[in-house]
């Protein structure tokens, strides 16, 4: 069935609808904004990173660039995205600034970037889908190309309350990972600080949001009216995704009361 195309190959356009990764199945049917907590934690993080033209900024895993975009509007001294999808590199490749910025493709925990390149780096809904020995490489690694004082964000989903008996947080890992074809493993908002204190950071700011990625009112929100009538056309005109996105909202909805999104902004202390 025809979903209405964008000019450039969307990641995860090869794959079919019943196999593709949750976050790729949004973009293809038009979605934008692929973070838990939406473009309102984003922009919190932004103010929270308080970038500038002096800073170096440094973006793990922008996928479609939609917060590459928001935070070059903040005019920093150059910009490097670092992106294991190809085609996601070109979305992001398409906000850049000729002969100031970059985004390549590369792994999170290895991005051959110099020690200590960066006052500012970041990365959303990018943690959440590594295994725990992953996120603690990207987090190390994060330190590893901050330099002391820098300031570091991420935005990912969590699960509350911080005391939930393993058995259940295993059993919401699972579901989800069924749900989005993504093995996710969100941490309680204690776990994620733990990792980035483990790392070498400070904790400046912690802020939560309810997980609403698939209620009306946070596409509106993130998407605008006519991306958000784009998305529900293509919806329904294609019946396989209909059913993927029924089973991924009745999985959020079946665990709303345990799901938030969680922002950090951190510094790079030790
Ligand atoms: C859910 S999407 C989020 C994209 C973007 N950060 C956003 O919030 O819209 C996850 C992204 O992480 C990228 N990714 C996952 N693991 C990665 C890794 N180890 N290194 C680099 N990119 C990674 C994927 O290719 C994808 O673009």
């Amino acid at each position: 069935m025809a979903v209405r195309q964008e000019s450039h190959a969307l990641p995860g356009a090869h794959l079919d609808w019943e196999k593709m990764p949750g976050h790729w199945l949004l973009a293809r049917l038009g979605k934008r904004v692929l973070r838990p907590g939406g473009l309102e934690l984003t922009r919190a993080m932004l103010d929270g990173l308080d970038i500038s033209p002096r800073d170096t900024v440094v973006e793990l895993a922008p996928g479609l660039g939609t917060t590459a975009r928001l935070a070059l509007a903040r005019a920093p001294a150059s910009y490097v995205g670092v992106e294991r999808d190809e085609a996601a590199v070109a979305s992001t490749r398409r906000y850049l600034r000729p002969g100031r910025d970059d985004c390549r493709r590369g792994v999170a925990a290895n991005t051959e970037l110099p020690d200590a390149f960066a006052s500012v780096l970041y990365g959303e809904a990018m943690l959440t889908m590594q295994t725990t020995p992953q996120k603690e490489a990207i987090v190390r690694e994060a330190r590893r190309v901050l330099r002391s004082g820098g300031r570091y964000g991420i935005h990912e989903l969590a699960i509350a309350p911080d005391d939930l008996a393993v058995a259940e947080k295993e059993a919401i890992q699972r579901e989800l990972s069924d749900a989005i074809h993504v093995g996710a493993r969100p941490l309680t908002v204690g776990e994620w600080r733990e990792l980035l204190e483990g790392a070498g950071f400070r904790i400046l700011q912690t802020t939560t949001a309810p997980m609403h990625l698939l209620h009306p009112t946070r596409i509106l929100a993130d998407e605008g009216l006519a991306g958000a009538l784009r998305f529900a056309a293509n919806v329904a005109r294609t019946p396989a995704a209909w059913r993927r996105l029924g089973e991924m909202r009745s999985m959020f909805r079946k665990h709303e009361a345990r799901l938030c999104a969680v922002m950090f902004v951190a510094e790079a202390v030790s």
